[in-house]
């Protein structure tokens, strides 16, 4: 959604961006502006974010490009999540029982475990953005095995499998692959240009490095039913 984040500066961007992944064969995708940010007061789902997605949702149509776009945030763990969800000011992907949640990089294991425990006690399923970014699993990856024996769901971006987030996170992501410590790989896509929404060579990546059914379930089965609500 262009304009509202660090992402696609203009209608012309998303529209690119759309086309991308609709080539690259995606088919359906939620978008995740940066929400609850820190440093901002009222970075929520407001009326402007809400006519912005149906603005974005029309002009892909009105493009040509059959690609479905559903509504979603990327939630930044601050203040009572669980909250904010509940009254509205946040929102889930496409509706669902599953919120997208990140975490400073540095944020300590502990304050994780907590902000988890709170929003899965008012009957949410976080999916935690992107951990292998996170200093505390390279710390200790037994840490992020808990946050998955919690009932969480773990979100590996394609651009650290490719090395573009340093060696760390390239190698957290595949340890968590090598651990089936991931339940979606996705594109944390910002531009046409770096960070795009292509998808198609971590499903190569991980079809011939592990098996084309992993890969559909990352790629294709899990973010189809998180989507859909269904359990993973
Ligand atoms: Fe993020």
């Amino acid at each position: 959604m262009y304009g509202v984040d660090d992402g696609a500066d203009t209608m012309a961007e998303t529209l690119e961006m759309a086309k991308m992944a609709y080539r690259n064969g995606t088919r359906v995708i939620a978008v995740t502006p940066h929400s609850n940010t820190p440093g901002s007061k009222n970075n929520f789902w407001h009326e402007g974010l809400c006519e912005r997605f149906l603005e974005v949702k029309n002009a892909v149509k009105e493009a040509g490009i059959p690609l479905q776009i559903l509504s979603g945030q990327e939630i930044f763990a601050k203040g009572e999540v669980a909250e904010l969800l509940k009254n509205g000011d946040l929102i889930t992907l496409n509706g669902s029982r599953y919120p997208l949640i990140e975490f400073p990089f540095k944020e300590r294991s502990e304050n994780v475990f907590k902000k988890l425990e709170s929003v899965l006690a008012e009957g949410y399923v976080p999916i935690v953005a992107h951990p292998e970014r996170y200093e505390f699993v390279t710390e200790n990856f037994d840490s992020l095995i808990k946050i998955q024996k919690m009932g969480c769901l773990l979100q590996i971006n394609t651009g650290s499998l490719e090395g573009n987030f340093g060696r760390g996170a390239k190698a957290n992501a595949k340890k968590m692959l090598n651990h089936h410590a991931v339940h979606v790989v996705a594109s944390d896509a910002h531009s046409p240009y770096v960070r795009t929404p292509v998808l198609g060579d971590a499903h190569e990546y991980i079809s011939e490095n592990y098996s084309t059914d992993f890969a559909d379930r990352l790629l294709l089965k899990n973010p189809k039913a998180i989507l859909e609500n269904k359990t993973i």
